[in-house]
């Protein structure tokens, strides 16, 4: 019996990659793709178009590995009836980890003070100079999902006060809301980010949500970096506007901007967010499972909203 064809885009882990080759019949962009029915969109962000999809005329399901799916044109697989999945829960706390390292490497000034010692400066007599503190600050979060909530957990432990900003308000949780992200900047002095890419959030985080912050403003990003306007984040850094920021993710990653990286008032990360051995496995798991329950069991595992689920008869 023919298996089913499966596009394998970007990189997979090593686990993902086997099953998928065991069980579908995986082609590349350079294949013949009348007959592929799935794709395993793995990392490296490469784009899921509408061009794409509809070059692809048996395309039932697109499988994301990763729980943003802004690079997947979701109206057009919506309009052709296809199918999106991604990957939610297994990531999300270590992605929130990395959300708390970003909030202490930027407020406690931790990589500053490895290099300070790496130079010799503390052996040479000269003790790190006292940092900023947790302590009296409050943290907006801006996007309240699973990540957000696991967040504000870590930071409840920490009794660190909490507030957040999302489309729609949370009331089962104890945080106060903000409609509006500027008013949440005005009230907070350390702003997460952790909102989902797209034309929905495009330069949400403007030179006048930075401004709100204030001088003593941190500003962190785990999600996505088209949500910052990063020229005005790079202003603010530079005039001091506001004192530091911490970054994950970038507007055109895997490019950072020079102007960013010469700054010393940035903390800034490859996107390892959720680049753990441990849950990259898990997430190309979830990914697999997906593609394998769809075509095995006719349901998806973790269908995104936009897409038709379930299927209208
Ligand atoms: C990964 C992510 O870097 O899940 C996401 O949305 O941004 C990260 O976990 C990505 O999906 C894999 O390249």
């Amino acid at each position: 019996m023919p298996t089913v064809e499966i596009l394998s885009l970007g990189s997979l882990p090593d686990g993902a990659a086997k099953s998928l080759a065991e069980r579908f019949t995986v082609r590349g962009l350079a294949d013949n793709l009348a007959a592929i029915r799935g794709i395993a969109r793995g990392g490296g962000h490469s784009p899921v178009d509408g061009t794409l999809i509809d070059r692809l005329p048996k395309l039932d399901i697109i499988a994301n590995f990763g729980v943003g799916y802004d690079g997947i044109d979701v109206v057009r697989a919506a309009e052709r009836g296809v199918l999106v999945t991604n990957t939610p829960d297994v990531l999300t706390e270590e992605v929130a980890d990395v959300a708390l390292a970003l909030l202490l490497m930027t407020v406690r000034e931790l990589s500053a003070a490895e290099r300070y010692l790496r130079a010799g400066k503390w052996a040479g007599g000269t003790p790190y100079p006292l940092t900023g503190t947790l302590r009296d600050r409050t943290i907006g979060i801006a996007g309240f999902g699973r990540i957000g909530g696991a967040l504000a957990r870590r930071l409840d432990a920490m009794q660190v006060p909490v507030v957040y900003h999302a489309r729609h308000p949370r009331p089962e949780t104890p945080y106060r809301y903000y409609a509006d992200l500027h008013a949440m900047a005005v009230d907070v002095d350390t702003l997460v980010a952790i909102l989902p890419g797209g034309p929905q959030t495009r330069n949400c985080i403007n030179a006048g949500v930075l401004k709100a912050l204030g001088v003593n403003g941190v500003f962190v990003n785990i999600g996505r970096g088209s949500a910052v306007d990063e020229t005005a984040l790079i202003a603010a850094l530079r005039e001091g506007t506001i004192r530091v920021a911490g970054l994950d993710v970038f507007a055109d990653e895997p490019a950072v901007p020079p102007e960013l990286i010469a700054l010393p008032n940035a903390v800034l990360l490859p996107h390892v967010g959720s680049a753990s051995t441990y849950t990259r496995a898990a997430m190309g798991q979830l990914m697999f499972d997906n593609l394998k329950n769809w075509f095995e069991q006719g349901e998806p595992l973790t269908p995104v909203p936009e897409t038709p689920w379930p299927r209208k008869a």
